[in-house]
């Protein structure tokens, strides 16, 4: 599997637009806009790469519907929601760069002075700071009015932004063509349009594919503590499910990264669906049942993904036909498809969840056997399911512990709502 890492950080920041209309490409735009302006300042291109990385998950703390609109607005949440994503990404070695410079995408300038972080990452993050501003503006009124714009920003230089980066922006605002990728017209991603020699482009090595899919499934997890843990365990259970099915080598990696991101359409999902305590109505329930369709868009927007994209985006397709989205039937459901549903479904019995404590696994093996049966599971695998039942479980229980644990550390010190 060869993956570029801008392109699997970038597809994936699709994700992070989709709760809102608003929002729609502001993640690329403000991505588009910071390397833009780092390139003019003479920022390297190791730390334009980080500021990219940066720039495509800057929002990534906004968790509920409220917070991502705040994000938005001049106030902000208190910042609260660059906090939050700073905790996501920091332990992760691949992002732990990019971290930084998220978490102070909101911190003007002139607090600088008492922040304990290192000069050049506060420079990237005044640079996000401004970028994501001009995009607020450019969204705010629905065109890229440089004149609008820059009789906005020019007044918060020195207090707000970095007057370099503001006089930067005032050039780059003058040219033709700068605007262009932005104009509320332009179909492309508009980073599509930065040159080649823009950042350090390399591919992952299997070791930082699965480190930054570990990444990712908890930004997908880590929402609500009743699914902290769930991506993290679906991942290890189909991994030994496909081990024991024959999958071997670069299939077992991708089988890895559909587990941890068969979910990623659910930061669709406004958190007051995901956690409300009750049943979900109908409206709320066909805004759930999109989360698959949408895991497939942005999937599929990183070349390299195909397999996983269409496993991860089946897991609640059923053998018989009544599964979601596409009712796609047998022939039409590969094995990794199918090792995904199983994986899925046994780790949701398996968990505690808010109405009722975790099934166990005796239990759940009799609802697995029974909808084998109806022919809603592939029943080969439900078997080889019952073979290593002890293993698997042991395994998965390990994985999710040790996601709750980086769940409590994440969530030790986030500043309250
Ligand atoms: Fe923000
Ligand atoms: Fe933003
Ligand atoms: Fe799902």
């Amino acid at each position: 599997m060869h993956i570029r890492l801008l392109d699997f950080l970038s597809g994936l920041s699709g994700a992070l637009d989709l709760m809102s209309p608003e929002v729609v490409g502001h993640h690329k735009r403000v991505a588009y806009l910071a390397s833009r302006l780092a390139h003019a300042l003479g920022v390297d291109r190791k730390e334009r790469t980080e500021l990219f990385m940066a720039a495509v998950l800057h929002d990534v703390g906004g968790f509920t519907l409220q917070s991502r609109l705040a994000a938005l607005s001049f106030e902000a949440d208190g910042a609260r929601h660059a906090e939050i994503g700073y905790r996501l990404l920091r332990d992760n070695p691949l992002l732990d760069e990019a971290a930084v410079i998220v978490r102070h995408h909101h911190t003007p300038r002139s607090r600088y002075g008492v922040l304990n972080e290192p000069v050049r990452k506060l420079q990237l993050a005044g640079i996000l700071n401004l970028a994501d501003r001009v995009d607020v503006l450019t969204l705010r009124h629905k065109a890229c009015d440089p004149t609008e714009i820059m009789g906005h920003i020019r007044p918060r230089a020195g207090y707000q932004f970095d007057p370099a980066a503001v006089e930067a922006l005032g050039d780059l605002a003058a040219e033709p063509g700068f605007w262009a990728p932005l104009a509320p017209a332009a179909k492309e991603d508009p980073t599509r349009s930065l040159p080649d020699d823009m950042f350090d482009e390399r591919g992952f090595t299997h070791q930082e594919l699965m480190q930054a899919s570990t990444a990712f499934s908890h930004i997908i997890d880590f929402r609500s503590r009743f699914t902290a843990t769930h991506s993290r365990g679906v991942a290890e259970t189909a991994v030994i499910l496909a081990e024991k099915s024959g999958m071997e080598g670069a299939r077992l990696t991708a089988i890895r990264l559909a587990g941890n991101l068969h979910d990623i359409g659910k930061l669709a999902v406004p958190s007051e669906i995901i956690d409300k305590p009750g049943p979900l109505n109908e409206a709320e329930r066909a805004i759930m049942e999109r989360h698959p369709e949408l895991g497939e868009t942005i999937l599929s927007s990183v070349p390299g993904l195909e397999d996983v994209t269409a496993w991860a985006s089946q897991h609640h397709e059923k053998l018989n036909g009544t599964g979601y989205p596409n009712r796609l039937s047998r022939e039409d459901i590969p094995l990794g498809s199918r090792v995904m549903a199983l994986a899925d479904i046994f780790t949701a019995l398996r968990e505690d969840r808010p109405y009722r404590p975790g099934i166990e696994n005796g239990r759940t093996m009799a609802i697995l056997e029974g909808m084998a049966t109806g022919g809603a599971l592939d029943p080969e695998l439900v078997s080889l399911m019952r073979g290593g039942l002890v293993e698997i479980d042991a395994c998965r229980r390990a994985a999710q512990a040790s996601a709750a644990e980086e769940f409590r550390r994440f969530y030790t010190g986030v500043p309250a709502q």
